[in-house]
């Protein structure tokens, strides 16, 4: 189990500047380094109405625009909640870019009443994220929010 608190810490003191750009992209390496077992770690950002097109992320290239009706990053946007999935098989309208990605859990971002974008981590490893890890990377996400001039996009 990661220690959260530390992660949350060492984040805030990463993001050193405000610009959206950079804090995506840190953000991501700094997950995909911390947090074990991911193989993909990523911001999907609604760049159209409707629409998440890809943003900075850590992987292997991805599946690339994602509509709102569509897949688990879409159910996140649409629902503006949390997608914590134990097994992408089981969800039928899943997008499998990764073959490797077997747990998913996709973080809403909201700014100004409107979906800004959604944090997107994949796992290897079925059931990786527990209630705990969502709490954990929520919290990472609103520092991320917290530190960054979203609207500078
Ligand atoms: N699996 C996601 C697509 C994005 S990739 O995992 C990077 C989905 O179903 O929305």
């Amino acid at each position: 189990m990661s220690d959260y608190a530390l992660l949350e810490r060492q984040l805030a003191a990463l993001l050193d500047e405000r610009d959206p750009l950079t804090n995506c992209a840190q953000t991501c390496a700094f997950l995909m380094q911390e947090v074990p077992d991911l193989n993909w770690a990523g911001f999907y950002l609604q760049r159209r109405p409707q629409t998440l097109v890809l943003g900075p992320f850590q992987g292997k290239p991805a599946c690339t625009p994602i509509p709102f009706s569509q897949g688990v990053c879409g159910a996140a946007a649409r629902s503006r909640a949390t997608q914590r999935i134990d097994d992408v098989h089981a969800v039928a309208d899943h997008i499998a870019c990764d073959s490797a990605s077997r747990a998913e859990l996709v973080v809403p971002i909201l700014h100004d009443g409107e979906v800004w974008g959604v944090l997107d981590l994949d796992s290897p490893r079925q059931g990786r994220f527990t209630p705990q890890d969502q709490a954990g990377i929520e919290a990472l996400v609103a520092i991320f929010q917290a530190q960054t001039d979203l609207e500078r996009l």
